[in-house]
């Protein structure tokens, strides 16, 4: 059996915390798709951790964490987060997998990266320069090196032709800077990457599951920043969805039971694209300064706005979500009135779909007002205790989006969360 845990946004909807909430739970922990471009938060005995590739069952004992396939693993994040875990007592070595087919992400691909979006000037896409979309471009281009390539004498061989082809890559976009120190990195942590427990994830995780242990697959990014179905080509490069739980891991979707999806209580987004509900006024400002909305990988200031149900909906049906998760309620306590987008008007139509690009067109978010119920609830445990003029927000988003918001996380720490009744 598999749960879902992903993001319906633009991404750093909290599903680090929430995974890490719901990890005891569970036997397995599984990232299937993106790489480190994600940024997972966690407090863990009151101490922040943002984890990258390891996924965010690593701090419970004797769960295992298994990085699937369908990731793109940058081994030298890899090496100083195993560092970063191990130093707060975390024995990586036993818990952690990596599967043999994830493809690796090499330092040319981060050059390619950053050459890529400076010759985009305005039209970037905002990346978090980890050389995401390289390495899924060579995994879809059949070029890419696997992990389970590096315990094979033809590793060198295999490097030194995708080497070559980069550099041509490179002098294309005039890119001239050294990377020899990031090489001399990246060769240090194959040797460690090397040493790790290596597996043959889809043989790995379909035992287990036969076995009758509990598998928790946690996304990275969000569904509005999928390959497919995301604001192209403002998006990543990996599907975020839960069918990409079946091709990051290697399991059969009858398999999937429970998908949770999270969404903040209001919405952010980091690095370009469409953003209709996008606040560039004071209440956005204090968004941001409240949430501390600046990002978990690359500490940009994300864009706030509010909350897009045009665009949860979607997120819903697509990944066939059965409970939400709200986070980051509490950021909201202050607010004397609150919106919520529940259609958009295009060309003087009203829909509530989600156009196939929202970029050449003009969108106008249709509001819902609701009373801000100004009272701090980062102390509330119990969903009885939570203001009524919240409640009201909540209900209003069961009812809209006909799925039952089953959690509310009120504050960062792992024991703020509520469970709806
Ligand atoms: P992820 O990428 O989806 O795991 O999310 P991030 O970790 O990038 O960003 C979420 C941020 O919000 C982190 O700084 C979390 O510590 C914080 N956070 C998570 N849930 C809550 C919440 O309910 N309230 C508040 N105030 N912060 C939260
Ligand atoms: P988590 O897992 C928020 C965004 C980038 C950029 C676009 C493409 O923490 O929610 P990429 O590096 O993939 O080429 O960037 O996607 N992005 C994220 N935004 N949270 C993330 O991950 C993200 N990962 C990528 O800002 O707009
Ligand atoms: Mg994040």
């Amino acid at each position: 059996m598999v749960d879902v845990i992903l993001g319906l946004q633009f991404g750093d909807e909290g599903k680090g915390k929430i995974v890490d909430y719901f990890a005891p739970g569970y036997d397995v922990v599984a990232r299937f798709q993106g790489g480190p471009n994600a940024g997972h938060t966690l407090y863990i005995n009151g101490k922040k951790i943002v984890l990258h590739q390891i996924p965010s069952g690593i701090f419970h004992e004797n769960k295992i964490n298994l990085i699937g396939n369908g990731v793109v693993l940058d081994p030298i994040t890899l090496k100083r987060e195993c560092d970063s875990v191990a130093a707060m007592g975390v024995d990586y070595r036993k818990t952690l997998f990596i599967s043999q087919r994830a493809h690796l992400i090499l330092p040319t691909h981060r050059a390619i990266d950053k050459a890529s979006e400076t010759s985009k000037g305005n039209e970037k896409i905002g990346s978090t320069l980890k050389g995401i979309s390289p390495a899924y471009m060579d995994k879809t281009g059949r070029n890419g090196i696997r992990v389970g390539d590096i315990l094979d004498k033809s590793f060198t061989t295999q490097y030194i032709k995708l080497r070559l082809k980069h550099q041509k890559l490179l002098d294309n976009f005039s890119f001239t800077e050294d990377i020899s120190t990031w090489e001399e990195e990246f060769f240090g942590a194959l040797e460690f990457l090397r040493e790790l427990q290596i597996v043959n994830g889809e043989y790995f995780i379909n035992e287990k599951i036969q076995q009758g242990k509990k598998v928790l697959a946690e996304g990275a990014q969000g569904s509005m920043l999928d390959v497919d179905f995301g604001t192209f080509p403002f998006v990543t490069s990996s599907n975020t969805i839960s069918a990409g739980v079946c091709s990051g891991l290697g399991i059969a979707p009858q398999k999937i039971r429970e998908v949770l999806g999270v969404t903040k209580a209001y919405c952010t987004r980091v690095g370009s694209g469409p953003f209709p509900t996008e606040l560039n006024d004071e209440t956005g400002e204090l968004i941001r300064h409240t949430g501390n909305e600046f990002g978990s990988t690359t500490g940009r200031p994300r864009r706030c706005g509010w909350i897009d149900l045009v665009a949860l909906r979607f997120a819903c049906m697509i990944n066939g979500v059965t409970q939400l998760v709200m986070t980051k309620a509490d950021v909201l306590d202050s607010l004397e009135n609150l919106q919520v987008c529940d259609k958009y008007l295009i060309n003087g139509k009203e829909t509530t779909e989600i156009p196939y690009q929202m970029l050449r067109m003009n969108i106008h978010p249709q509001y819902k007002n609701f009373e801000g119920w100004k009272t701090d609830i980062t102390g509330i445990k119990s969903f009885n205790d939570l203001p009524e003029k919240m409640k009201s927000y909540i209900n209003y988003l069961d009812t809209t989006l006909n799925i039952a918001v089953k959690f509310i996380s009120n504050g960062p720490g792992s024991e703020q969360i509520i469970v709806a009744l």
